[in-house]
């Protein structure tokens, strides 16, 4: 199995051509102003773009936002992407105002050499998400006749069997873009023969979203540190009250039978900030693990955790973190994953941020981004790959 990639597309040409490259603009809008809160998914698409438009390529970009319901929902629209886009491009992008009606087909039609348009938002149409392969085809093919050439750099969105990332590369030359081909060399060292000790970093707020990944990675880890809002479930398992933390009742006894078959590789906190309420300003001390007020809730984890998962990290050689360790959007439940991360860069190992929240963690938190080896820009996407699974936009990739 070959995978094609950008380079090979421009070798053959690619001046003049309408070019259509799948991105994961999928990018934190701010609820109240609807202002990008983080543009990191955009500039990750930059070097595909330009290597197309500096070769003369009329480029088609297209990509979800959010998850609207197969209609157009102006607080999904694309339109403030594309301005965003503009700006870090230098150059105008056109901006249809549908995904493959008349704007969409005038709007490619107008390109010149070299420019860019983006389309609205893919999941405006059902076809894009839909189960049904007719369905999803009919959109597909819809897409496909915007233009000549495919080239997927949407990792965000590659574990997604949808029109867009499955369908439209069965219909059109393919090659995976400069973004696609790094996160997957990338993820590949991990899932190969990392250099040990190899320490993984887990937090986020459900045990059942990382589940099959923790069970994948079990045997192939020397340490997994769990923070996050998914530790209070497995400190349950452990026999502790947690208060009213984040707890997933269901999956106790999930989390009590994977610490037994975790041969001690499974570290958890030993101490957690509470605090009376879910707030930016709420009363809040840190507390034993084991001794969580029962009227408060756990939003970091403590500083003696911190130490002891930077221990943890000391010696090792390879790191792969997912999911902030605590509400580090409120400074008050921000130092578990400052620490965290900090202590991952000082590690000197070859280290790889997954997920749209921690790389937001990163920039959020004015950490250097190239302080770590990798910054990921799919969090599904990565986790899914390292769980082994055969990846769809990946898969439509091969020939
Ligand atoms: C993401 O943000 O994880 C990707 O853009 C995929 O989005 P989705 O989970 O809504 O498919
Ligand atoms: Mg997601």
């Amino acid at each position: 199995m070959t995978i094609r990639n950008l380079d090979d597309l421009l070798a053959e040409g690619v001046s003049g051509r309408r070019v259509l490259v799948r991105a994961d603009l999928n990018v934190p809008l701010d609820k109240q102003t609807g202002a990008i809160t983080d543009d990191g998914r955009i500039r990750a698409v930059l070097p595909t773009l330009t290597a197309l438009t500096g070769a003369g390529a009329k480029v088609v970009v297209f990509s979800h936002l959010g998850r609207p319901k197969g209609a157009p929902d102006p607080q999904f629209s694309l339109r403030p992407v594309a301005a965003r886009l503009g700006e870090l491009l230098g150059a105008q992008v056109r901006f249809a105002e549908d995904t493959v009606g008349e704007s969409a087909r005038s709007t490619v039609g107008a390109l010149a050499d070299g420019e860019v348009a983006l389309l609205e938002n893919l999941r405006f149409n059902k076809g894009e998400t839909s189960k049904d392969e007719a369905e999803r085809g009919a959109f597909a093919d819809q897409l496909a006749a915007l233009g000549e050439a495919y080239v997927d750099d949407a990792f965000g969105a590659v574990h997604r069997k949808h029109a867009s990332v499955f369908d439209v590369p069965a219909r059109l030359p393919h090659v995976a873009g400069r973004l696609v081909l790094r996160e997957v060399e990338v993820l590949a060292k991990l899932t190969g023969e990392p250099e040990r000790p190899y320490v993984v970093v887990l937090g986020g707020s459900k045990v059942s979203d990382k589940l099959a990944v923790i069970e994948a990675l079990l045997p192939k880890v020397d340490r997994l540190l769990i923070g996050g809002g998914m530790c209070f479930t497995f400190l349950k398992a452990q026999g502790h009250e947690v208060g009213t933390s984040l707890l997933e009742e269901e999956m106790v006894e999930t989390c009590r039978n994977l610490l037994e078959r975790a041969d001690g590789k499974i570290l958890l906190p030993v101490d957690v900030v509470a605090a009376d309420a879910f707030a930016p300003d709420a009363a809040h001390d840190t507390v034993r693990a084991d001794a969580i007020p029962s009227h408060r809730l756990g939003l970091d984890i403590g500083p003696e955790t911190v130490a002891g998962f930077a221990a943890a990290l000391a010696d090792a050689k390879t790191i792969f973190w997912n999911g902030p360790m605590g509400v580090f959007e409120m400074a008050a439940f921000a130092n578990g994953t400052r620490g965290v991360a900090e202590a991952i860069t000082k590690a000197g190992a070859f280290s790889v941020v997954g997920g749209g929240d921690s790389a937001a963690a990163v920039r959020a938190l004015r950490l250097d981004e190239t302080d770590f080896n990798h910054i990921s820009t799919g969090g599904g996407a990565s986790l899914e790959y390292l769980e082994g699974k055969t990846l769809p936009g990946i898969a439509a990739l091969e020939d």
